[in-house]
This record gives structure tokens, C-alpha cells and sequence, in this order.
């Protein structure tokens, strides 16, 4: 029987619409971008960039740039939580379920120098007893479901994973998010999906499959072919916001999404941020979205050229996206 990314999936006692997520990122799954993928429709569940755990306990929402959000988000919206000590892991989990989060989300999967250095994100995964450590620290400290999104590890082989995912399981974990990688590899190899495949047939918890999913036909495919629970979308959606509705509904877009999409992207980033914060998470969007465009090394340092929102909006204008080719597959391998 053919697999569907549109059937429901019961996260503790509550049924997510579909299997299709958001990922995490610093910088890009912001609230901005949640609702403008909204706006198109279809994302299962959503997933906060990374908080700091210990900023997070006297972070002020109406300040914060990452912990932000509308108030009708948070029962499909998880919050994804960076450290290594139980201690300010336990206080920010314990919020985020006071603030009405659908969930929180340990990030053991972040492999970037200065997060590793604190002991946090893919570090977690140097010693495994030490993630059990602050994951069952979170497990105990709340009720709302607890996720976690790790990768292979630090050797080639699935050792590690294979062992965290089990011991996960016996301290009631909800849901695991698996990226295909080893820590030193940023993003330079493919991901291993076979990897995928393994870990979803050794253990019970859901694993949400993530890397490298560029297209619906991908999605599908991967989905099927690694049975995983679910899949989770980084970069293509920022790249193109409307996918999850391209892969659940069939949507199909009219070139004017290419212009219609980032002009949104900028009204959005107006009513959540000032304008420095604004410009600057704009140029970072402008990154992944420029991809769709075959001539992007040309088009990408013109459409972000000035110091404005609204220089930003005459460049659109001046440069007219949906006549520009679109390339077949963009080209997301953007190390920033
Ligand atoms: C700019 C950027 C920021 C990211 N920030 C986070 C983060 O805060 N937490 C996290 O767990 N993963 C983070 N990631 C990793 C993504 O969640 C995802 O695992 C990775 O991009 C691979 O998926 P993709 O190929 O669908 O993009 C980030 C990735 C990018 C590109």
C-alpha cells in the first residue's frame, strides 16, 4: 500500500494533520516565515529555531527575535531548546509548556563550532550518556511531548544513533528528528538516507527523515522508500514556501508566486520586526528564495542591494522574478 505524507499522525494523545514538517534553522524558521508558509497552507507542524536554554528562561517575547510567536501557532508549533546542562534545560522546557508550546525539541544535532564548544547540539552526541542525561532531565520536567533532533554522530557508522534511539524510547521520548549526517559534515555530503531506513526498522518512536529533500517527487520517494514517520523540510522551504502545499495538495504555482512571495515575505517582516532586524533576516531569506532563479550569483546581490525594506521592494519590482528563468532544482548548499 502506497504510504501517504497527508495521513494523521498521533504525537501523544494529539493528531498532527500531516507528516510533512518544518525545520528548525537560525535566522529562517522564524515567525515571519511560519506565516507565510501558513499563507500557502499544508505545513504539519512547525519548528522554532534553536533558543539558547539558558537565555530562554528570562527571554521577553516581545523583544526576542527567535522566541517570538502568535498566540495561534503554539498547538502546532515546537520549540527547539540548545544546551547541555539539565539544569537550565529543565527551566526552559518547563516554560515553553507554561507559554502553551505543543512541544519542546532538544537540539543534539547542531554541529556548528561555537554551539559544539558550549557542550551543546552534536557535542551531546560525543557521549551518549550524556545526552540521556539531559534528555531524561526534559523527559521528567514536563508533560507536553518531548522531540529530539540528532544525527548519526561523530563516527561513519549508525552506532551511536542506533543506541540513543533505543535508550530514547525506554525514557518516553515522543519523536525523533534524523538528519543523515555525520557532525564534521556540514552539509557538504549527501545525506544517507539508507540511514534513515535503518534506524526507523530498529526502533518504534517516530523518526521524521530530514537532508537533502529538494522536490515533491523527492519527498515522496524518500518517505516511501525509508518508511520514516515523517519528513522535515529545512531549506527548500524557505527556498519555496508553498511546497508543502506543492506535496499535500497538489498546488500548483503561477510565476507570479516568484514576485507575489518574497513582497509578502517583506510585509511580514515589517509587522514582526524593526527595520535593522528586518533588513537583515530579509537578506538571509534572499539567500535560500534567490535559488529558485537559474542566474542567482547575478540577481541575489541586486535584489538585497540598498538599506530598506522598501529599496528591497523597488528591486523586485525592478527586476521582475517571474520573468526570470527558474532554475530545476535550486541550489541550497549555502554555507553561511
Ligand atoms: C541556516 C540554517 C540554520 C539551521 N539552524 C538549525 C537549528 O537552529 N536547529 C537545528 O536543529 N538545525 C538547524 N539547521 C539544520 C536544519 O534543520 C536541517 O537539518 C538541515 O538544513 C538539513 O535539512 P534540509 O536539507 O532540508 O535543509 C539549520 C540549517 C540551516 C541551513
Amino acid at each position: 500500500m502506497t504510504r501517504n505524507l497527508n495521513t494523521p499522525i498521533r504525537i501523544q494523545n494529539t493528531d498532527i494533520e500531516n507528516r510533512l514538517w518544518l525545520a528548525p534553522m537560525v535566522g529562517l524558521s522564524h515567525v515571519a516565515l511560519r506565516e507565510l508558509i501558513r499563507h500557502y497552507g499544508f505545513c504539519g507542524l512547525f519548528f522554532t529555531e534553536m533558543c539558547s536554554a539558558k537565555r530562554l528562561e528570562s527571554e521577553n517575547p516581545l523583544f526576542s527575535s527567535v522566541f517570538r510567536w502568535q498566540e495561534h501557532e503554539l498547538s502546532r508549533l515546537v520549540c527547539q531548546i540548545a544546551g547541555d546542562d539539565p539544569k537550565h534545560m529543565i527551566l526552559a522546557a518547563k516554560r515553553i509548556e507554561r507559554e502553551g508550546f505543543f512541544a519542546v525539541d532538544i537540539n543534539m544535532g547542531c554541529s556548528v563550532s561555537h554551539i559544539v564548544k558550549q557542550g551543546a547540539g552534536a557535542a551531546l552526541l560525543k557521549n551518549p550518556e550524556n545526552a540521556l542525561r539531559v534528555a531524561k532531565a526534559v523527559r521528567d520536567a514536563v508533560n507536553i511531548p518531548v522531540f529530539i533532533k540528532f544525527r548519526v554522530g561523530w563516527e561513519s557508522n549508525l552506532d551511536t544513533a542506533l543506541y540513543l534511539a533505543q535508550e530514547f524510547e525506554k525514557i518516553g521520548i515522543d519523536c525523533l528528528t534524523f538528519h543523515p549526517r555525520i557532525a564534521p559534515d556540514r552539509r557538504t555530503r549527501p545525506a544517507k538516507w539508507e540511514y534513515v531506513t535503518e534506524l526507523q526498522s530498529k526502533t518504534n518512536l517516530p523518526i521524521a527523515g530530514n537532508g537533502d529533500i529538494f522536490s515533491p517527487t523527492a519527498a515522496k520517494d524518500f518517505f516511501e522508500k525509508s518508511q520514516c514517520a515523517a519528513i522535515s523540510l529545512g531549506r527548500i522551504a524557505v527556498a519555496r514556501p508553498w511546497i508543502f502545499s506543492q506535496i499535500i495538495n497538489d498546488f500548483s504555482p503561477e510565476k507570479n508566486i516568484y514576485h507575489d512571495c518574497p513582497l509578502l515575505m517583506l510585509a511580514l517582516l515589517e509587522k514582526y520586526y524593526d527595520a535593522p532586524a528586518a533588513i537583515k533576516l530579509y537578506k538571509k531569506f534572499m539567500l535560500y528564495f534567490s535559488a529558485n532563479f537559474r542566474y542567482n550569483t547575478f540577481l541575489r546581490p541586486k535584489l538585497v542591494a540598498g538599506d530598506s525594506l522598501d529599496a528591497f521592494r523597488e528591486n523586485l519590482r525592478a527586476f521582475n522574478l517571474p520573468e526570470q528563468e527558474i532554475a530545476p532544482n535550486p541550489s541550497l548548499n549555502i554555507l553561511c
